[in-house]
């Protein structure tokens, strides 16, 4: 049986660079399952049509193979901001969650190269795809300091962006993910909240990785 952690949370909480940091901590893989509903939405906007069809988001989720996944996944335009709209957008279509859930169950489940356990991070790993983890974490942060931190890193890759405009967008997908009929982005009942809001990245780690020792299967690892 695999030992899965589960990390949900909004964009920009700090989420991804956690798990990243877990993984590896722990020699465990990790999935990036916003990368998914992002490859569904680059799909969609490549083929020129609008995100919000929701029969063509459904094809698109479902041709996917593993193989497309690693191509998509690898490709840059993958994290422009666009590419995130269009997933928020997708990922509120039922058919699409649906067609992705085996990928990430399969995933958890047996994690490639033989791995003795998995780190998935999105939104709803913790009340959907993986309820039974072991480890659950929420990771927030005020929307002010992760609007600054989305800023900071558009800034940093020689992305013109101005405050104003992340901070709209990130209540945008905020509204959508929290607000969407199906999977909304909450808080398992039994997951770690952990707000990094005053935490660095170090400190964050420290408190994450404190909790995941204290839960069933995680002593000594
Ligand atoms: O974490 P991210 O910014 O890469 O996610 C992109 C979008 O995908 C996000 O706005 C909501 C959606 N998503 C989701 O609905 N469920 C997940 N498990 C992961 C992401």
């Amino acid at each position: 049986m695999s030992l899965v952690i589960a990390i949900d949370g909004p964009a920009a909480s700090g989420k991804g660079t956690l798990a990243r940091r877990i993984a590896a901590t722990l020699g465990f893989a990790h999935l990036d399952t916003g990368g998914l509903y992002r490859a569904v939405g680059l799909v969609r906007l490549r083929q020129g049509g609008d995100p919000a069809d929701a029969v063509a988001a459904a094809v698109a989720a479902r041709s996917l193979t593993p193989d497309s996944i690693g191509t998509l996944t690898a490709d840059p335009a993958l994290r422009a901001d666009e590419t995130a709209r269009a997933a928020s957008v997708v990922s509120a279509v039922p058919a699409v969650r649906a067609a992705l859930l085996d990928f990430q169950r399969d995933f958890a489940r047996t994690p490639p190269a033989g791995a003795a356990g998995a780190v998935l991070d999105g939104r709803d790993i913790g009340t959907v795809v993986c309820p039974d983890a072991p480890a659950k974490l929420f990771v927030t942060a005020t929307t002010e300091v992760r609007a600054e931190r989305r800023l900071k890193e558009l800034l940093g890759r020689g992305i013109g962006a101005i405050y104003a405009d992340v901070l709209k967008d990130m209540l945008d997908r905020d509204a959508r993910d929290s607000q969407r009929a199906v999977a909304p982005l909450v808080p398992a009942a039994d997951a770690f909240l952990l707000d990094t809001s005053s935490l660095d990245a170090e400190q964050a780690f420290d408190a994450a990785m404190t909790f995941i020792r204290s839960r069933p299967g995680f002593s000594g690892r």
